[in-house]
């Protein structure tokens, strides 16, 4: 049977906590970017891919570098990025659904989010992304998560294998 698989890169573990609550909902494997495959294994049929939006899109060294420079403790994401990861993905070889969320601020910044530009990427390289991007909300750059949002995550994950995901 196939299998879903979550990605995510994460600067103080904001996006990581989401991630592992959208895994828990739908019983899939969540890997840390770094750690994700350059090439799709044949028996994932479901990947679930997920930022920190960082200036508007996906974070780039420069921005991490930043991020690394405001953190009180250990940074999660100490290597490459979503968007050098999914630089360097392989084409696909079978069919795969695909969804994209991030984390952000939201007031304060200018509109944009990384989860629209994984989104692109995501149908650039051919999978099939049938709902919208979703954001979930950090009370200010190191966070924390908004009350709440972890649920909302896991809400939303069960309303992606329901096929009618918001
Ligand atoms: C360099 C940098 C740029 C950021 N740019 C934005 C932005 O454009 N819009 C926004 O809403 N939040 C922005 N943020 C806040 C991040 O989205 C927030 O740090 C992130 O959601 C926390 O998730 P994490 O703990 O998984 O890294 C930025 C943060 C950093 C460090």
């Amino acid at each position: 049977m196939a299998r879903a698989l979550v990605v995510y890169e994460s600067m103080f573990g904001n996006t990581e906590v989401i991630a592992e609550a959208i895994g828990q909902a739908l019983a899939a494997e969540v890997v840390e970017v770094s750690d994700a495959p350059d090439v799709l294994p044949d028996d994932v049929g479901l990947l679930v891919v997920g930022a920190p939006t960082h200036v508007m899109g996906l974070s780039r060294p420069v921005t991490r570098r930043s991020a690394a420079d405001q953190a009180t403790e250990g940074l999660v994401s100490t290597g490459r990025g979503v968007r050098e990861w999914l630089d360097t993905l392989a084409p696909l070889g079978h069919h795969v659904t695909a969804h994209a969320f991030d984390t952000r601020v939201g007031t304060g910044w200018p509109a944009g989010s990384a989860a629209k530009a994984i989104a692109k990427r995501l149908r650039s390289l051919h999978f099939t992304v049938p709902g919208r991007p979703v954001s979930f909300h950090v009370g200010g750059t190191p966070g924390p998560l908004l009350v709440g949002e972890p649920a909302r995550a896991a809400a939303w994950a069960r309303s992606v294998l329901a096929g009618n995901p918001a």
